[in-house]
């Protein structure tokens, strides 16, 4: 299974198994992830699922859509170039070794 890998701002890592065809968001909630807090359940509604892809993986993932990306602009910690919400990556086993940063607040 993919593994994916959470830095929190702490800069402690949790590396976690995912589920091909799940999202990143219900995978960390799974795993307990309790910097994702995902309050619509993933119909992208909140913001609140907000992570930040690392660089190297920013490419590889696939592209924003035009409702994501309006509610990218009012997430609780400032939006990064690799800013996505969780809730709309799909976990693929390309996806193998993904690594997300977490931000400082999702309220
Ligand atoms: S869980 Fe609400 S936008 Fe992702």
């Amino acid at each position: 299974m993919p593994i994916i890998i959470f830095i929190r701002p702490d800069r402690r890592a949790e590396r976690i198994e995912a589920e091909p065809g799940e999202s990143v968001m219900m995978a960390a909630i799974r795993h307990g992830v309790d910097e994702i807090v995902a309050e619509c359940g993933g119909n992208a509604m909140c913001a609140t699922c907000h992570v930040y892809v690392d660089d190297r993986w920013i490419g590889r993932l696939a592209a924003v859509s035009d409702e994501e990306d309006a509610l990218l602009d009012g997430t609780a910690s400032a939006r990064q170039p690799g800013s996505r919400l969780s809730c709309q990556i799909k976990i693929t086993p390309e996806l193998d070794g993904l690594v997300l940063r977490l931000p400082e607040r999702q309220i």
